[in-house]
């Protein structure tokens, strides 16, 4: 089906923490160089994204903070759009589910379905804290596990054994909010009966949706065919839309009914007159890009949505990837387990460009790939510096240097390297075919190879020595070289679109890069060199069509189609200045990250350690037998003060200790070095057993015994009067 316009939306991100580098890698980088290759097509695209500024974990953040959840999505809300807008990553609008149209938008679809006799409602027994009065989630609910004991297992999964939960078989369940012990109480919500939609998603995915991605299509019929079940859209939470019917006091839309509907309000904030026109005229195409946790989401729960609803496009395609990790392991917001955007961009600055290359190359899209800092150094020192930035660098400066910075001419066709030109053909057909079907990493392999060409071609010629004997083949070779360049700043500018612009800075062209609606409804424009007015960029307005009168000539702006052309620069036109389009990553520079990392690792490592530890410490033996009060009368406990002490020699445990028990002086010695030092013990006062029969210890007479208190873990610590007594109290 052909189609006029693309609608493309990156999921919204939950504004409860900063954007990493395995967001990127699951959707927002693969959107942006889908929507930059489009408009470099001609093609009229909106690029749609936003803060989901709803759900649960964003009310738990900002108690955990005593802060409201208006202010944790503030705050995230503008780090993240930040982030995005230092990467070039330009959506034309970054808003919020909390914005007044998005909460106008999100109760007029509920409404609707809800007048139509869409829902089923259902009533349950939940879980509720009369403390903090509110029906608990499944996360805010903490006991323990009944298959290992973990007392600190969630209401859904216990994170120790790995186990699946739900909260009534948690052992001595207990509210996260306030520290009480839930009660049951009954609670009525409304359910999208996605049953009912399940023949027609099986047809319109399994059948007429067979091009997507293998683990999109995958992933969709193991859903369907496990059998979808009434799916509740409304939650008991005092943070969301509120639900605008009676009887829904105290309830919101659940998160991820309104999220979605966030890429319509978004699109309605920005096109207010138009939007209808993005989202119900058939000629227009829906992609969403995604990471994989949100394909049943995308491909089941909102297109189901969207056809009860009614006159709504239905999403062309869900291009999703797998996960990124970092350095082998998990990425983890909690965790602190991350390289973060915004901090990238403080450490390197300039470097977007190295941040992209090196997600595109390594993307997760087949399965879970690893980011670790030597490839991102090895990437850019050895792939983006040594052969894209320095194959542009000898070319351009061998120009200045033998042609005064024009591209050569005066040279005779048959001087022309047309085979070489001729090789980036093959490329653009399959970087086109990789671009049309959502495979970016092998697009940007074709790209790379153009300046693979570019430098194998640079190399083999040798221009520097040809021109000691015959300058008009060393014209014929920078030309060719020059075409390469401007070759690479079309076939760069999703990728890379930093770099791609110093290109054409360096070349002085422009690039004709189609619709921008950052403007809203306004005219998009094109920059362009002009070629009659001394090479100053201009913008003109872009009137809707990639006409060449836009770009009327003698202008010199590329555009998609002179990809592999045999002339995009003309001869005689006028270089600017080599500024060097890479820099190198030093040793240093990764080694400080990597080092950052482990120091995160090692403290969680040692967090951990510390909490095992005071768990198995609060581990108590069992009572031993019973004693009469005689066996108990028998022994003399009493007070006594550590007068002196000394390691006994040639041993790691035991120390000699003199004590003043109250009627004698006497030498007890005792296995506690482990726990205390000589000096910790001169002048405490401790109890001690000191009718035990004497024993000689590594030939040292003891007589009695320190009294020790055991702990789970086997540590052992003295147990002092609380106040200063004299020597010789007895305890009984
Ligand atoms: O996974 C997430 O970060 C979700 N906030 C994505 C929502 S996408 C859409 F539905 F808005
Ligand atoms: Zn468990």
């Amino acid at each position: 089906m052909s189609y006029k316009r693309t609608l493309v939306t990156c999921a919204l991100p939950y504004a409860n923490g900063p954007v990493h580098i395995g967001h990127l890698a699951g959707a927002y980088l693969p959107g942006d160089i889908y929507v930059r290759y489009l408009r470099m097509r001609g093609e009229d695209v909106v690029f749609i994204c936003g803060s989901d500024e709803h759900g649960v974990p964003i009310t738990i953040k900002a108690r955990e903070q005593g802060v409201t959840p208006q202010d944790i999505v503030d705050k995230y809300h503008k780090v993240m759009k930040d982030a995005f807008t230092g990467l070039g990553i330009n959506f034309d609008i970054y808003s919020r589910t909390s914005s007044a149209v998005h909460d106008e938008n999100a109760a007029e679809f509920f409404r609707k379905l809800y007048d139509q006799d869409d829902f089923i409602t259902q009533e349950s027994e939940q879980l509720y804290d009369e403390d903090a009065k509110m029906f608990l989630t499944d996360r805010l609910i903490e006991g323990t596990c009944p298959k290992c004991g973990n007392p600190h297992a969630y209401g859904d999964q216990c994170e120790k054994c790995g186990s699946t939960l739900s909260p009534e078989e948690l052992l001595d369940p207990k509210s996260k909010l306030s520290g009480s012990t839930p009660v049951k109480k009954k609670t009525k919500h409304w359910y999208l009966p996605l049953n009912q939609y399940e023949p027609w998603l099986r047809d319109w995915i399994l059948e007429q949706h067979k091009e997507w991605k293998t683990n999109v299509y995958g992933q969709c019929k193991s859903w369907l065919d496990g059998g979808l079940q009434p799916r509740a859209v409304t939650r008991d939470l005092d943070w969301g839309v509120p639900v605008p019917v009676d009887g829904a006091e105290g309830k919101v839309l659940y998160v991820w009914f309104d999220a979605p509907i966030g890429y319509i309000s978004n699109t309605k904030e920005l096109l207010p007159e138009s939007w209808e026109k993005w989202w119900k005229d058939p000629e227009t195409r829906l992609i969403h890009f995604i990471g994989k946790d949100n394909i049943v989401f995308h491909c089941i729960v909102f297109p189901s949505m969207l056809k009860a609803y009614g006159d709504y496009v239905l999403p062309d395609n869900v291009p999703s990837n797998e996960f990124l990790n970092l350095e082998g392991d998990k990425i983890s917001t909690s965790r602190n387990w991350a390289v973060w955007v915004h901090e990238y961009e403080k450490d390197f600055p300039g470097c977007e460009d190295v941040l992209r290359y090196v997600l595109t190359a390594n993307a997760p899209e087949t399965k879970d790939n690893d980011f670790t800092w030597k490839d991102f150094q090895s990437r850019n020192n050895s792939e983006l510096l040594a052969i894209f930035g320095n194959f542009v660098n000898r070319a351009v400066v061998l120009t200045q240097k033998y042609f005064g910075g024009k591209v050569p001419a005066n040279l005779k066709p048959e001087a022309i390297d047309a085979e070489t030109l001729a090789s980036i053909k093959p490329c653009r057909e399959a970087l086109e075919k990789y671009l049309d079907t959502f495979h970016f990493r092998e697009a940007l392999k074709e790209a790379m190879n153009m300046a693979r060409i570019g430098n194998k071609y640079i190399s083999d010629m040798e221009p520097w020595k040809v021109a000691k004997e015959d300058m008009d083949r060393t014209a014929s070779i920078l030309y060719t070289c020059l075409q390469i360049c401007a070759d690479l700043a079309i076939a760069f500018e999703p990728f890379t679109p930093f770099s791609a612009q110093k290109l054409r800075d360096i070349l002085r062209v422009g690039i004709n890069a189609g619709w921008d609606h950052r403007a809203g409804e306004g005219s998009p424009t094109v920059n362009f060199y002009k070629a009659d007015e001394g090479l100053a960029l201009h913008t003109v307005p872009f009137a809707g069509s990639l006409s060449k009168e836009a770009l009327s000539s003698p202008s010199l702006s590329l555009d998609w189609s002179m990809l592999g052309a045999s002339e995009l620069l003309p001869s005689g036109h006028e270089l600017g200045q080599a500024v060097l389009l890479f820099r190198k990553i030093e040793d240093d520079e990764v080694e400080a990250q990597i080092a950052r990392l482990q120091a995160i690792k090692a403290a969680r490592e040692a967090a951990e350690a510390a909490k095992a530890a005071a768990e198995a410490a609060k581990k108590v033996e069992p009572q031993k037998p019973e004693v009469t009060f005689e066996q108990f009368g028998a022994m003399d406990i009493r007070t006594a003060t550590v007068l002196a002490a000394e390691r006994v020699p040639k041993t790691d445990k035991l120390l000699k200790l003199s004590i003043d028990t109250g009627i004698d002086q006497r030498t007890i010695v005792s296995g506690i070095a482990e726990y205390y030092s000589p000096e910790d013990m001169v002048g405490k006062q401790i109890c001690i057993l000191a009718n035990l029969a004497p024993r000689t210890i590594r030939g040292i007479e003891s007589r009695g015994m320190i009294l020790m208190a055991k702990q789970g873990d086997g540590t052992m610590r003295f147990i002092t009067p609380q106040e200063a007594l004299v020597n010789g109290a007895t305890i009984g």
